[in-house]
């Protein structure tokens, strides 16, 4: 019979697990990482069935379970509460993620200067002393009476420290750099941080206290002690940007008070972060006039359109394979509109490199913007140049069709309160396009793609 105790060998640094030792992580090629853990192949629940003690669980009817609705903070910054899904839940837990310097600290204390003003609020640093805080807090403009700093790195200490003074709002900036010194891995491994993000979620819900988590992205783009976090939180959210550019994006990847298709759109200025309110004008910034290979698309974004640059490169290849490269767009989506545009149209890219990029570091994940791509490649193909004031989307079929997209109306408006004369749409959106829309703007039904290409190009 099988041995009831077997170990496994965890990575200290990413969570991979294998029943055999290696030096190194074969996940993330750390040496000397892999740890032994001991596990029992029975759990305890199935030997206490075994033997009779196991109690029998509560089960409750939905309609007798007491809601008293969930309590929101507002935060002060509209995006931020827009994507928490409408503010900050008592009780919850947040991660906030995102590359070095992107901006979670600035971000955290600019909603404590407008939370302070009812809320007590607990900073807890574990990278900047207080004297760093103030001096960042006095830039920020940040100057409340109810902010209070804690510079520690203990969670023992830390959790004390809640419980004593019961804060209203706990932040923790971040979770790589505080431990629990009963356990023996280094400060920001797995271990460290899934059992430090386990012991403050404990405290916390016990008084029902929100906690935000500011944690590290690896140069992987993932949370460092990766997927363990993003189970235990209610809500994931990630800053993101280039560094080269000013604006931040703030997404939700997991919510579970809200949706996870919102974004909030921010500027980084010298006093800190800036709400954008009019996020396409500014997508839109800086676009080149007159130059072929660039097509407007628009994407919705939760509730919300966004018109984005779309801009794309087709060059002959110098090597013997083409290259494809595709930057905020789907690759293999890229793939299948180029071959639809052979196939359909007679476009031919079979001997040519292709590079897509969608401008201002948004992703557009819908097949909405698959109309937008192709004219941005055939634009670039033939050198012709897409009318500036022109915007088209639609989702492409293998037939070469033009399929319907959702949320039509909204997408035309906000082309035609962008200034735009002129918008390409699926032909089976046209019957959902009001009456006054067509007096403000020309729109165009095509059905397959190559009329799209006679309207546009
Ligand atoms: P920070 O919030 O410290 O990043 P994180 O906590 O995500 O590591 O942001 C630091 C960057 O933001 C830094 O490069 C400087 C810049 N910054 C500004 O441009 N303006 C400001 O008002 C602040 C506070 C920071
Ligand atoms: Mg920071």
């Amino acid at each position: 019979m099988a041995s009831k105790i077997k170990s496994v060998y965890v990575c200290s640094s990413c969570g991979y697990e294998n029943p055999k030792w290696y030096g190194r992580c074969p996940s993330c090629g750390e040496w000397d990482t892999l740890e032994e853990r001991v596990v029992s192949n029975e759990p305890a629940s199935i030997a206490k069935l075994k033997s009779g003690s196991l109690e029998r669980g509560v089960s409750q009817k939905i309609k007798d379970i007491q809601s008293d609705g969930e309590h929101r903070y507002m935060t002060g910054l509209s995006e931020f509460d827009r994507v928490l899904g409408g503010g900050i839940v008592k009780g919850s837990l947040v991660l906030l993620s995102g590359d070095p310097g992107i901006g979670k600290s600035t971000i955290l204390l600019q909603v404590c200067q407008y939370l302070g003003q009812q809320l007590k609020i607990l900073y807890v640093s574990g990278e900047e002393s207080a004297h760093q805080i103030k001096l960042r807090a006095d830039r920020l403009g940040v100057d409340t009476d109810n902010l209070f700093v804690m510079a520690e790195t203990d969670v023992e200490i830390i959790c004390e420290h809640i419980k004593s003074d019961k804060p209203d709002l706990v932040i923790v900036d971040s979770i790589q750099t505080v431990m629990l010194s009963e356990l023996s891995s280094s400060c920001g491994s797995i271990t460290q941080v899934r059992e430090s993000t386990n012991y403050i979620m404990r405290t916390a819900k016990d008084f029902n206290i929100p906690v935000i988590i500011v944690g590290h992205v690896n140069k992987d783009g993932n949370i460092a002690g990766p997927k363990v976090l993003e189970h235990v939180v209610d809500a994931v959210l990630y800053i993101e940007g280039e560094r080269n550019y000013n604006y931040r994006i703030l997404r939700a990847v997991k919510n579970r008070y809200g949706s996870t298709n919102e974004i909030g759109v921010f500027e980084m200025l010298d006093n800190g972060l800036h709400q954008v309110e009019n996020p396409s004008m500014m997508m839109l910034s800086g676009r080149p006039k007159n130059s072929s290979g660039s097509c407007v698309a628009c994407a919705m974004e939760g509730s919300r359109p966004i018109l984005a640059e779309v801009q794309g490169l087709v060059t002959p290849t110098t090597f013997g394979n083409p290259r494809r490269m595709a930057n905020g767009f789907d690759y293999n989506r890229l793939s299948m509109i180029l071959a639809v545009l052979e196939k359909r149209c007679g476009y031919f890219f079979g001997n040519m490199d292709v590079y897509l990029n969608v401008v201002g570091g948004l992703k557009l994940y819908e097949p909405a913007a698959d109309l937008s791509v192709a004219m941005a490649l055939v634009s670039s193909l033939k050198d012709a140049v897409v009318r500036e004031d022109v915007l088209a989307f639609g989702e492409i079929g293998l037939a070469g069709e033009v399929r319907s997209v959702s949320h039509c109306e909204q997408r035309v408006k906000e082309a035609a309160r962008l200034g735009f004369t002129k918008v390409v749409i699926p032909k089976d959106n046209l019957k959902s396009i009001s009456k006054e829309l067509t007096s403000e703007i020309e729109i165009i039904g095509v059905k397959y793609l190559s009329q799209a290409f006679e309207e546009i190009i």
